[in-house]
């Protein structure tokens, strides 16, 4: 009788302990479970959306940056904020018309806002200094094309060696009478070619602290007189056939 109550005994303490131990295991997978759950659901379960997502939002995110690089520059030399924008603007219209691949529209249009960054080294007095530049004034001032140059192309990528190309050679003209290097016709980059026209074009369009802004036509004038000289003529007539598209930019990003 007494062995028979310590079976019954040893088997029930047998079964509250595999009761325990199974409801203990049951309560460790609920709240795995419950964990599980609460990471936020993927957006996509296909790895190339993913990826490709990721990719738009770094690339968003550099634009940004570039922009916000560009704009304290314009903001030091107190030139307009959108100035660098409308140029990138130009500069996309412009890959459009001369049907340039993606990957070139993407870099030009990328890189554009970054042509004056060289500004960033100059001194206030020379940025600042109202009325004419001597001659020395004026070789610093030019320095910030090879200033800009030299810090972009620190950078390997070839977003930053495009816009370190752009920065050197945006002042350079088609006569070869322009600057740093006096580059002549196409031995300037495409992108120098076409970000030096478009900052001309916008820099006429619209008011800066020492001028007020040209006519529209005054603008377009200049230019077109400008083929040969100081623009590439083939540039020139590519902007001249389509001149509604870059007066809508002009309108449609007005100075903030
Ligand atoms: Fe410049
Ligand atoms: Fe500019």
């Amino acid at each position: 009788m007494a062995s028979s109550l310590i079976a019954i005994l040893a088997a029930s303490i047998l079964a509250l302990v595999f009761l325990g131990l199974w409801l203990s295991a049951r309560g460790k997978l609920a709240s795995l479970t419950a964990a599980a759950s609460a990471v936020p659901a993927p957006v996509s379960d296909d790895p190339d959306s993913r990826l490709e997502a990721l990719r738009e939002e770094f690339i968003g995110s550099q634009k940004e940056i570039i922009f916000t690089l560009s704009e304290l520059v314009e903001f030091r030399t107190r030139e307009s904020e959108t100035h660098v924008e409308r140029v990138a603007e130009f500069a996309r219209i412009f890959a459009e018309i001369l049907g340039l691949d993606a990957k070139e529209a993407l870099l030009l249009t990328e890189a554009a806002p970054m042509h004056d960054i060289g500004k960033i080294g100059l001194s206030d007095y020379i940025i600042h200094k109202p009325g004419a530049l001597t001659t020395e004034e004026l070789e610093m001032m030019r320095d910030h094309t090879q200033i800009g140059h030299d810090i972009l192309a620190r950078h390997h990528g070839p977003l930053f060696q495009r816009a370190a190309t752009i920065a050197l050679e945006h002042h350079e003209r088609w006569d070869g009478s322009g600057y740093p290097r006096g580059l002549k016709g196409a031995a300037i980059s495409l992108s120098g070619r076409i970000v030096a026209l478009c900052d001309v074009f916008d820099s006429l369009s619209n008011p800066r602290s020492y001028k007020a802004a040209w006519t529209l036509e005054k603008t377009v004038e200049f230019v077109k007189d400008s083929a040969g000289h100081h623009f590439d003529p083939k540039l020139v007539e590519a902007m001249s056939g389509n001149m509604d598209r870059f007066l809508k930019v002009l309108v449609r990003m007005r100075d903030r």
